[in-house]
């Protein structure tokens, strides 16, 4: 009988769970054993692991989170501490080991692979920002957050004439900053991946828009702007509420989302993305087929090399954020 084993890395993201589940179901009836790893590599190198069966992922395709728990594990990427992990391995019989996690983790799956361990990467995390995936598992519940969060801003905002700036995540990426900015008809959005410049991106166009009467705004930014805005002189987003309180003499609030955008019940489509992804990830190991990363393009489900998978590159729809800036005006 084949043993593999499945685990969760880096920032958690909802749909985890529904992906753990695919896997261990699908192998299970593929009459592998399967072993949950506890806290991602630090619970491979440590040998924390326990024997999953069917019934192990019951009631958990709703759940935000990780039953698996997660962890970042700096030991991993040292030379020492892959080989603990390969040895763990091959103690415990594991011919695969399904990841579910960021392009960090996927980095971590490569190293295994090249040790002789079959690893495939599941792309797990609200960001949105693995190159070869159009989809990452988590991000679709963390815009539906963002959404809801940002509608109860937007009462309090209106009642007050008052500039909300909302802080979203998004490390390096700025998929969640753009599509939520979107999705909540936001007056400005700042994304890393585009310059801006405060003066023109946000003072001139509030004026514009409170001269056609316009009271109440919504600026949304993501987290991984701080340093382009370091760089104009405001210290994040508290600062740019001030900035733009001083410079429009509209009152303004800051409102930094936070880790609520990384819990909840995942949606349907994380849900069903992450089982499609899970059943893929068995599929492959079931033929002795490592070093791959699955994701979704287009609605497909693909899989590729985990080098081809890290060396790409992905950009941003800036179609999409000149319709957002046509529009929300
Ligand atoms: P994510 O997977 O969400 O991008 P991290 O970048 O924090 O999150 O990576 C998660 C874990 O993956 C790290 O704690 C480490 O154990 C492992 N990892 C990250 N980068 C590497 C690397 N270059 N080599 C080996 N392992 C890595
Ligand atoms: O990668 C997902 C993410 O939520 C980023 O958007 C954010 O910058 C980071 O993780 C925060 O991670 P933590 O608070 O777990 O260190």
């Amino acid at each position: 009988m084949k043993t593999i084993a499945v685990l969760t890395s880096g920032g958690d993201a909802p749909g985890m769970n529904a992906a753990v589940r695919a896997v261990v179901r699908s192998g299970c009836e593929n009459n592998m054993r399967v072993l949950g790893i506890r806290r991602g590599y630090t619970g491979l190198i440590n040998g924390d692991m326990f024997e999953m069966n069917i019934r192990s992922v019951s009631d958990i395709i709703h759940r935000g989170g990780t039953m698996l728990y997660s962890a970042r594990c700096p030991e991993f990427k040292t030379e020492e501490g892959i080989d603990k992990a390969v040895e763990v391995c091959k103690v415990n019989d594991i011919s695969g080991v399904v990841v579910i996690g960021g392009d960090g983790s996927f980095r971590g799956a490569r190293d295994l692979s090249l040790k002789g361990i079959p690893c495939v990467g599941l792309p797990g995390t609200i960001d949105n920002d693995i190159a070869c995936c159009d989809y990452t598992i988590g991000y679709d519940t963390a815009l539906s957050t963002i959404m809801d969060m940002v509608d109860r801003i937007r009462d309090t905002t209106e009642s007050h004439d008052r500039c909300s700036v909302v802080e979203v995540m998004g490390r390096r990426a700025g998929y969640l900053a753009l599509s939520g900015g979107i999705a909540v008809g936001a007056t400005c959005i700042l994304i890393p991946e585009r310059e801006f410049d405060i003066q023109a991106d946000i003072i001139d166009r509030m004026r514009r828009t409170q001269a056609t009467g316009k009271t109440h705004f919504i600026i949304v930014v993501a987290e991984g702007v701080a340093d382009k805005l370091r760089d104009q002189g405001i210290d994040g987003s508290m600062g740019l509420a001030a900035y733009i309180q001083h410079n429009t003499g509209v009152e303004s609030r800051a409102t930094i989302l936070g880790h609520v955008q990384r819990g909840g019940s995942p949606t349907a489509k994380d849900r069903i993305v992450a089982s499609r992804m899970g059943h893929r990830a068995v599929e492959l190991l079931k033929d002795g087929i490592g070093n791959r990363v699955v994701a979704m393009q287009k609605d497909e489900i693909l899989d590729f090399d985990i080098y081809e998978a890290l060396s790409m590159t992905k950009h941003i729809d800036m179609e999409d954020y000149k319709i957002a800036m046509d529009i929300s005006i």
